[in-house]
């Protein structure tokens, strides 16, 4: 009997970001396609076509996982990091158009705009470092998807909140709570980022901080390596319960809303990609987490 290889890191997890994000990717255009005003037809066949590629690229990632090999995958995320060029780039000229306000007012805040392309950039950024094989730490990988993601809920929470009807009370309360919740546990995280990677903050003033994130060879040099503490993981645990909580919330406004029990202007399929999403930081804290290396130290006993 012939052993069945294990796939290499770098083939599961390129695998694990494309079947995610692709999909993930294809509904963005969607939703931008729907929310813009009816007489714009140019942004909205060009969403079409990018969408249209986002189903193929799709595919083709799920064709991939069946026999995967380590040049195809890198093939593979170098076409779909430059099909998030033009995404990112179709999300900004949205954004800019709206903001600038040169087109009618549409359903798509600018609020979405900026996260679906913060989605876009964070998924390009995983590919390139897997293909460009750049090595992040572990806390400070950590730290950077709890930053990611506390965010992104916070503003999904924000989302809800302005997408039910305002008859609604009681789930606009339970949504403006979450966010309250999420932007707390955001500043939270960014403490530790500073506390624990300063890296990532000297990276922020950079002005190449941008892609491709090549760092310059001055990058963190003086400043002291990443290291774990105690209530970092702690920290860990407050996230995951948290996002559970949101997710639970999620799952029973979608529910509602297929069943027709609640008045709002959210499509079910955005309530249901705001679920997956709340799974998938669920499914990256967890991973991240057991990654992280052993707390510094213990404090000595306390005298009696
Ligand atoms: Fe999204
Ligand atoms: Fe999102």
């Amino acid at each position: 009997m012939g052993v069945i290889p294990i796939p290499s890191y770098f083939i599961s997890e390129s695998l694990r970001q494309s079947t995610f994000w692709l999909r993930i990717m294809k509904e963005h255009l969607l939703f931008i396609r729907l929310g813009l005003s009816c007489d714009e037809q140019a942004l909205r066949s060009e969403a079409q076509r990018l969408e249209n590629e986002a189903a193929r690229l799709l595919d083709e990632a799920r064709r991939l996982a069946g026999a995967p090999s380590e040049h195809k995958i890198f093939e593979f995320n170098r076409s779909v990091i430059a099909f998030l060029t033009k995404v990112i780039e179709f999300k900004s000229l949205v954004l800019r158009t709206l903001v600038c306000c040169k087109v009618r007012a549409g359903a798509n805040f600018p609020l979405l705009l900026d996260h679906i392309r913060r989605e876009a950039i964070h998924f390009r950024a995983a590919l390139v470092r897997l293909n460009e094989k750049i090595p992040v730490g572990p806390v400070e990988m950590f730290i950077q998807e709890e930053v990611f993601w506390l965010r992104i809920m916070a503003d999904h929470s924000k989302f809800i909140a302005h997408l039910l009807d305002p008859s609604e009370r009681g789930f606009v309360r339970l949504a403006t709570d979450f966010s309250g919740r999420f932007d707390e546990l955001r500043f939270h995280a960014e403490d530790f980022e500073t506390m624990l990677v300063p890296q990532i903050f000297e990276n922020s003033q950079l002005p190449d901080a941008g892609m491709p994130p090549r760092r310059p060879a001055v990058f963190g040099q003086g400043l002291p390596e990443p290291y774990n503490v105690g209530s970092l993981d702690r920290f860990a645990g407050e996230t995951i319960a948290a996002t559970a909580d949101l997710r639970d919330f999620k799952r029973t406004a979608r529910d509602l809303l297929v069943a027709c029990r609640v008045l709002s202007i959210i499509d079910p399929l955005l309530a249901d990609h705001v679920l997956r999403e709340a799974e998938r930081a669920i499914e990256d804290f967890t991973i991240l987490r057991r990654c992280l290396p052993a707390p510094c130290g213990a404090r000595p006993p306390v005298d009696p």
